[in-house]
């Protein structure tokens, strides 16, 4: 029997392993994250799953099918939260997939093919600034360069894994064979608002949008806040100012992308003092893959020129691209077919978000399950499901696992 309650309240546990206390913020190899994997392997082995952390520190979940070691329906989400974060992006994902395969074996009801739940161990990417860590793995594609990525205490990945008592020499062996995916699909919350408006509880994800991530330095030069004339001053926050509204000028110029500049920070930051160096990053968003491309180039054009004018030096590095990731028709067809079961309206809609198909599409097709998530907030402590919705999700879920067939 799926239970709706046991999914909140497990979300609520995981959220009370929380780097912040009174909110929720959990970093990949923290503390946090291992107090939380030992709940979700806990709950993991209770649903009949034989289940281990890999080298790059993924929950990995599986469930036998009829067979020992056939192919599998890889299900799951990630474990690791943005700062400040909601309860349910990544979480409700991981366990409402355990909680169908809890329901498939307590009536010993094996399949055609196995069930692998992953809980994705980095996918927001904060600590490391490297997102989707986890699935790019097992996609077979963090390259060696990757695990030399650096905290802001100066702890690189590779550090970090040792910490955590993994060995990173091992991280290649992480990824998977052809074959042995028969494909992902991953529940997620909407993260926006078309559901609720539509009074729909779920709706099947038709295309992860791209997005590009860059890091911007901008050296001008520190000084006296009282001293120094405005006109001869190099501020390089006043810089920064121009450059993010650049930025998002560009992001209005066409209504399918966005644009956001999610951290600033400004050196040496003193109320009478000018700033001498700021850092920011940027974020770019399209479901056009060409779109993107040409609004982060006139980012960095107008960078440049802002920088030139002023005579500030910059520096623009790009962190990560990841083109659109297409969910594949066949597995819409069947998810499409879920949803009707329970009696919903199909609703197909594309994600703005970015999810760990985006990585995984290179070994094996991809399809995503939104659930309605109140007022369509999230990356905020304000995230919010029902119970009702839930229980349509995973009920949802388990009807596409239990009627799944494999693209022959
Ligand atoms: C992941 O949550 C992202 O879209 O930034
Ligand atoms: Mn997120
Ligand atoms: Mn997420």
């Amino acid at each position: 029997m799926l239970s709706a309650g046991r999914i909140l309240q497990r979300c609520d546990a995981l959220a009370r392993h929380s780097e912040l206390p009174g909110g929720l913020t959990r970093v990949y190899l923290s503390p946090e994250n291992r107090a939380a994997n030992d709940l979700v392997l806990g709950w993991m082995r209770e649903a009949g799953l034989a289940a281990r952390v890999d080298a790059i520190g993924n929950l990995v979940g599986r469930y036998e099918g009829s067979l020992a070691g056939l192919p599998c329906l890889m299900l799951g989400s990630h474990l690791d939260t943005v700062r400040d974060a909601g309860r349910y992006d990544g979480m409700l994902g991981v366990i409402a997939a355990i909680e169908c395969v809890a329901a498939l074996s307590a009536r010993g009801q094996r399949l055609p093919f196995a069930i692998e739940v992953l809980g994705f161990g980095d996918e927001e990417g904060v600590r490391f600034g490297t997102t989707m860590l986890g699935s790019r793995a097992i996609a077979g594609a963090v390259e060696a360069a990757v695990l030399e990525s650096r905290d802001a205490n100066g702890i690189t990945i590779r550090q970090a894994l040792r910490a955590f008592g993994l060995d990173p020499d091992q991280v290649p062996g992480v990824a998977r064979r052809s074959g042995e995916v028969l494909a992902y699909a991953e529940l997620h919350i909407e993260q926006g608002p078309v559901l609720e408006a539509e009074g729909l509880p779920v709706g099947v994800v038709t295309a992860i949008n791209g997005f590009s991530r860059l890091k911007v330095a901008l050296q001008g030069e520190a000084g006296h806040a009282g001293t120094v004339p405005m006109n001869l001053r190099r501020d390089a926050l006043a810089a920064a100012a121009q450059c993010v509204l650049a930025i998002e000028r560009i992001a209005r110029g066409d209504q399918e992308l966005v644009g956001t500049v999610g951290r600033i920070e400004a050196r040496p930051g003193a109320i009478n003092v000018i700033p001498g160096e700021v850092h920011f990053t940027i974020d770019v968003r399209a479901p056009r893959d060409e779109l993107r491309e040409q609004a982060v180039g006139a980012a960095i054009a107008q960078i440049e020129a802002i920088a030139q004018q002023r005579r500030i030096g910059c520096r623009i590095e790009k962190l990560q691209e990841l083109g659109v990731a297409k969910c594949a028709p066949w597995l819409m067809d069947q998810l499409d077919r879920a949803v009707a079961a329970e009696g919903v309206r199909v609703r197909r809609l594309p994600s703005g978000a970015g999810h760990d198909g985006m990585a995984l599409k290179s070994i094996a097709d991809i399809a995503m399950l939104f659930v309605r998530c109140k007022g369509g907030i999230s990356h905020n402590p304000a995230e919010s499901i029902t119970e009702e919705d839930a229980a349509v999700g995973a009920r949802t879920l388990l009807h596409f696992i239990e009627h799944f067939a494999a693209r022959s």
